[in-house]
């Protein structure tokens, strides 16, 4: 069965659209550790729009299956991660104006600063993961440059309204999937996997970790929500018990 690693950035989104310290991912890290999540994923971005080096190094020190930190190749943020030292590193590809990671990392096309950055990671000692579209030439440019693991791009799939469609994308991950068996490095994916979409994609064979973030933090606000409505009615009723009206 493939590892679950549970992407917070979505709480630490919630927590900087107040600026203050709540909801704190490193609280929902521990949640989601004791719910059974085989790692934490989280992304320090460029532009710290949601995870803070705060939350890296209070997670570094928190987090007691596997810390996966999601990071573009920028000299500087490898500097943090080496110094950090997360359980693995996924480079990926970063654009301040996406709303989102929206393609896999271009391996291919850049491959000198891809391999310079991994070399700096590799001689840390850490464990490298490359985020790639699902094609077979980047998964093999991945595996040449020494990659750990591949981590496939499962948006296409996932965004696939139609099943034909979606039947195509998945046969692309297959292969793709195949390309990285035989070329000797763990089989990852992510990206858009919601609780109907994820059992074909678990079921590809070695599969070895899926990182979902936005399908179960969804689920959390809207499963949570009627306690929390619940207990903030409660605190009404306890302080005004009493009161003449
Ligand atoms: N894997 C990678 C490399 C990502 O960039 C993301 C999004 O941050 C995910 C997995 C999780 O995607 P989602 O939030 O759509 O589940």
């Amino acid at each position: 069965m493939p590892r679950l690693g549970v992407n917070i950035d979505h709480i630490a989104t919630l927590r900087q659209v107040r600026g203050g310290r709540e909801p704190d991912p490193v609280w929902a890290a521990a949640l989601a550790e004791l719910a059974g999540a085989d790692g934490i994923t989280i992304h320090l971005r460029e532009d710290r729009r949601h995870i803070q080096d705060r939350d890296l190094r209070l997670l570094r020190e928190t987090v007691r299956t596997r810390l996966n930190l999601e990071m573009s190749v920028e000299p500087a943020i490898v500097t943090l991660a080496i110094q950090a030292r997360p359980d693995q590193v996924t480079l990926v590809p970063e654009r301040r104006a996406e709303l989102t990671t929206e393609g896999g990392l271009d391996v291919i096309g850049q491959h000198a600063r891809v391999a310079e950055a991994m070399a700096r990671l590799r001689d840390a000692g850490l464990e490298v993961s490359l985020f790639i579209d699902p094609d077979p030439k980047q998964v093999e440019a991945s595996c040449a440059l020494g990659a750990q693991a591949v981590e496939l791009h499962t948006g296409r799939y996932a965004d696939a309204s139609h099943a034909a469609d979606q039947a195509r994308e998945l046969e692309a991950l297959v292969l793709a999937g195949q390309t990285a068996v035989a070329g000797g490095v763990a089989l990852h994916a992510g990206h858009g996997l919601n609780y109907t979409n994820v059992g074909a994609v678990a079921r590809i064979p070695r599969m070895a970790e899926l990182n979902i973030g936005h399908s179960i933090v969804s689920r959390a606000v809207l499963m949570g929500l009627e306690c929390a409505v619940r207990d903030m009615k409660a605190c009404i009723q306890n302080a005004t018990i009493g009161l003449a009206r």
